[in-house]
C-alpha cells in the first residue's frame, strides 16, 4: 500500500542519514527530512527492529502518518514524537498531504534523562507531545539550533547539541508538570486508544470504554467533552471517517468493505455519514482523489 525504501544491501557505506542504509552508529545525529510527494525522499521509513537510540521527530510542514499494528496516526505541524529504542519505525508522508517536512534528532540519552523520556503513548513505545500554540516556536527554535550545531561539527558540537536537547526535554517536562498546561488526562488518552483499536468493531458501547478506563459512563462523557470539545460518539465517528478516507485514497478495497472495516455494516448508512462529514459520497471522494492524482502526474 505504501512505498517503502528499498532494503537492498549497500556495498558502499551510506553517508546520507536521510537514505536507507545509514548506520546511526553514533551518539547524536540530527537533520531535516523534507518529503515532497513523488520526490526522492517520498517513501515510508520502515525499521521493524527499532533503533539503538531514541529519536524525537518534529513536524514542521505538511502531514505525516505513523503506522502501528492495526492503527495509524496522522501527525501535524508542531507535533513531537518520541520513538524509544524498542519502537518499530514505520512512517512517511500522509497520502492525503503533498508534503511532510520533519526535523529529527537521533540520540543516546544521558542516564538522568530517563524520567523525561516517559511521554504519553501514541502507539506502543512511541510517545506524543502536542505543544500548545505558545510553545511551538520554542521547540522549532531548539530543533533548528540542534541541527545547525551538529552541522557545524567540531570538538564541542555534540556536547552543545546534547545540551540543547536536554533543554528541549526539560521544557516539555515543565509544560506537562504545569497544572495550567497539563496534557490530556491519561484516562481520556486511554479511552481514545481503546476506541482506535476497536474502530471496526461496532458492538461496543460507551459503557465498555468507560469500564475500560475505570470511569462511570457519565463521568467519561463529561471529561471527554471537557478535554476534547466533542462527544465520545462524535470523536469515534471522526476517526472512522478519517480512516475510511485513508483507505478510499490508498487502497482498491470496495466501498462496502471499507465501510465494514471502520464499523459500518450498512453501506447506505456509511455513505450517509460519510457525506455528512465530508460533503461528498465515498465514491465521489475516491474519484476526486484519483483525478487529483492524475493531474499531479502530468
Ligand atoms: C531519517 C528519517 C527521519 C528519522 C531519521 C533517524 O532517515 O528521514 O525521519 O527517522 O532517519
Amino acid at each position: 500500500m505504501f512505498r517503502r525504501a528499498s532494503s537492498q544491501a549497500h556495498l558502499e557505506p551510506q553517508l546520507d542519514p536521510l537514505l536507507p542504509g545509514f548506520s546511526f552508529n553514533t551518539h547524536l545525529v540530527a537533520g531535516l527530512t523534507p518529503i515532497e510527494k513523488e520526490g526522492h525522499l517520498d517513501f515510508f521509513i520502515h525499521r521493524p527492529e527499532g533503533m539503538q537510540g531514541y529519536i524525537i521527530n518534529h513536524t514542521v510542514k505538511g502531514q505525516g502518518l505513523v503506522l502501528g499494528d492495526n492503527v495509524q496516526h496522522p501527525c501535524q505541524s508542531g507535533d513531537l514524537l518520541l520513538f524509544s529504542p524498542e519502537a518499530i519505525h514505520h512512517y512517511g508522508r500522509h497520502p492525503e498531504a503533498t508534503s511532510w517536512h520533519h526535523q529529527w534528532v537521533y540520540f543516546r540519552p544521558r542516564a538522568y534523562w530517563s524520567e523525561w523520556l516517559k511521554w504519553p503513548a501514541l502507539l506502543a513505545e512511541t510517545g506524543l507531545h502536542r505543544p500548545h500554540e505558545q510553545e511551538a516556536a520554542l521547540y522549532s527554535g531548539l530543533f533548528s539550533q540542534i541541527i545547525d550545531t551538529v552541522s557545524v561539527g567540531g570538538p564541542y558540537s555534540e556536547m552543545l547539541a546534547m545540551n540543547l536537547l536536554e533543554q528541549l526535554l526539560i521544557r516539555r517536562q515543565q509544560a506537562v508538570a504545569d497544572p495550567l498546561q497539563r496534557q490530556l488526562d491519561p484516562r481520556i488518552h486511554a479511552a481514545c486508544q481503546y476506541m482506535n483499536e476497536h474502530l471496526g468493531d461496532n458492538q461496543w458501547e460507551i459503557s465498555d470504554v468507560a469500564e475500560h478506563v475505570c470511569l462511570s459512563t457519565s463521568r467519561l462523557s463529561h471529561l471527554f467533552r471537557q478535554h476534547l470539545g466533542v462527544s465520545v460518539l462524535k470523536w469515534r465517528e471522526d476517526q472512522r471517517i478519517n480512516q475510511a478516507k485513508l483507505l478510499l485514497s490508498t487502497s482498491q478495497l470496495s466501498i462496502a468493505s471499507i465501510g465494514c472495516s471502520v464499523g459500518f455494516d450498512d453501506q447506505l448508512y456509511f455513505s450517509r455519514v460519510f457525506r455528512k462529514c465530508t460533503g461528498s459520497s465515498p465514491s465521489e471522494f475516491r474519484q476526486s482523489f484519483r483525478r487529483q492524482g492524475c493531474e499531479g502526474q502530468r
